[in-house]
């Protein structure tokens, strides 16, 4: 809780450590690889750079684990929902041991470094379960497909499970870990420095031009570099079309102290709607992390009922003692599941990606910086073909089309809702919603405190009507992801603009 008793509206792993520690640019840079992003991602990558004595230049608009890897529930596991019965089948055996592969060392690497940077990591198994005898057999199917690829993966029944309800069974992975993300990410960050790497906070990339150096430029000053590695969780400048082949959900987190026993490991259902849970100690006292109530972004109604349900959901199985934090993220996930990790392609062989890791980026992202550093510094990664950015096979592209098409009817709908929508509004406090101008639609909104915000609600990207998101005050797009704040500034991308101010109408 903060200061004055209320439910603190951001993660705790924000909540528990300190602001901006690295200033911004000052001025040109010359180096061997550019990294734009300091999530786990970017730094993971950079700090196999250090190491294999390249020069490197990390940029981050904000600070440092400051966005998503500051929004995870920061399970560090190879088990992502069920995953490997569907690659097998999807992808075949070999590619998806490559997947397994890559996320289990990606878990060991966290293991090893965590250590160094007092990361709070700590080892628990990991549960998927199943929610009714229904799905007890994809559970088992999931048991048996992620043994064959060599991870520590067994069926379990319900006597198994420490959670406060009755369950069918679960798939259990053995020695998988929890970790205090930001703290990891900082850690890596003093890596990189200590290796003669640069980290700037504070510094937005505004464009980057390909070539014989690249150059990224910024509002402070141009870094020149043979290669640049986009991990920006949405690549910031979308040469690949990514904005058309991702989809986008936002899902929410409580933060929960409990009356007695936390439960012990991590937890994930079979079912809709999902839920995450796990237990992580702060300041000396078990919190219980309870996540769910995912959505497309843009898309699925009020998001504070969202939380409503969330909160209903914990109190109905567990003593609530108090809410004491409640946050919510955006994921970005492919068609096919697989995160799209690699060169950039054709337009750009020496430009790299590292996006779509679909809520599992803690893993992913560790995966991502391997698999990197790899093709940079070797031409080569073992575990490489899996995710490449450039595959297509023949589901996903069905998938595309028909996501896509859905965007199109997304977009005229909330057009022609647009084009008749009222001229004025009458707004209470936390409310926000489109009226009609001759500027074309705006958003209005009115904050806690009364105070009005008017901005263009037409999305820079690929100009959708924006709706309002009264969980978290933001104007949301439900065409492809990008958010702004209240007063129009970017939260995430595909959109790299800020919204317009307009004059406020409001009744
Ligand atoms: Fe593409 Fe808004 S994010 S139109």
């Amino acid at each position: 809780m903060d200061d004055h008793g209320r439910t603190r509206e951001e993660s705790p792993w924000l909540s528990t450590t300190d602001g901006p520690r690295y200033p911004p640019l000052d001025g040109d840079r010359t180096v061997d690889v550019a990294v734009i992003g300091a999530g786990i991602a970017g730094l993971a990558t950079a700090v196999h750079l250090a190491e294999g004595e390249q020069t490197v230049a990390v940029i981050e608009r904000d600070r440092v684990g400051g966005a998503v890897t500051g929004h995870t529930t920061a399970k560090v596991t190879s088990q992502h929902g069920l995953t490997y019965h569907r690659l097998l089948g999807t992808v075949g055996e070999a590619r998806a041991r490559q997947y397994a592969t890559a996320n289990q060392r990606a878990l060991e690497e966290v293991a090893d470094r965590s250590g160094g940077f007092d990361a709070e990591f700590e080892r628990a198994s990991a549960y998927v379960y199943a929610d009714g005898a229904d799905d007890r057999e994809q559970v088992r199917e999931e048991a048996r497909a992620a043994k064959r690829l060599g991870l520590p993966a067994t069926f379990v029944g319900g006597e198994a499970i420490d959670l406060p309800y009755e369950t069918a069974g679960a798939v259990r992975f053995t020695e998988q870990g929890q970790f205090h993300p930001r703290k990891y990410v900082l850690g890596l960050a003093g890596r990189v420095k200590a290796g003669g790497g640069e980290v700037f906070e504070g510094t937005r990339a505004t464009d980057m031009r390909v070539g014989q150096p690249c150059e990224v430029g910024t509002e402070n000053g141009t870094v020149s570099a043979d290669h640049v590695v986009c991990a920006t969780h949405f690549p910031v400048f979308d040469r690949g079309g990514y904005f058309a082949r991702m989809k986008t959900k936002r899902s929410y987190v409580l933060g929960v102290r409990v009356a007695g026993d936390s439960p012990s490991g991590m937890y994930y259902n079979t079912g809709d709607p999902y839920r995450s849970i796990r237990t992580h100690e702060v300041d000396g006292e078990a919190l219980v992390l309870i996540g769910g109530e995912n959505h497309e972004t843009g898309r699925g109604g009020s998001t504070t009922e969202r939380y409503e349900r969330l909160e209903a959901f914990v109190r109905t199985h567990f003593d609530v003692e108090e809410v004491a934090y409640r946050w919510s993220t955006q994921d970005y996930a492919t068609f096919d599941g697989i995160p799209y990790i690699g060169r950039l392609g054709p337009v750009g062989e020496s430009v790299y990606v590292a996006t779509g890791f679909g809520g599992w980026g803690m893993t992913g992202g560790v995966a991502a910086g391997r698999i990197v550093s790899g093709l940079i510094l070797r031409g080569e990664h073992p575990q490489r073909e899996v995710f490449s950015p450039t595959r297509i096979d023949g589901e996903s592209a069905k998938t595309l089309v028909t996501h896509n098409a859905a965007v199109g009817a997304q977009f005229t709908a909330d057009w022609a809702r647009a084009l008749v929508a009222s001229e004025e509004a009458t707004l209470r406090p936390g409310e926000g919603t489109v009226v009609k101008t001759d500027d074309g639609p705006v958003g209005v909104s009115r904050d806690e405190s009364g105070e009005v915000s008017a901005v263009s609600a037409v999305c820079p990207h690929m100009n959708c009507v924006l709706r309002w998101n009264d969980g978290e005050g933001s104007w949301d797009c439900p065409c492809h992801g990008s958010r702004f704040t209240r007063d129009g500034k970017v939260l995430d991308g595909p959109a790299i603009e800020d919204l317009p101010r307009r004059e406020a109408r409001e009744k």
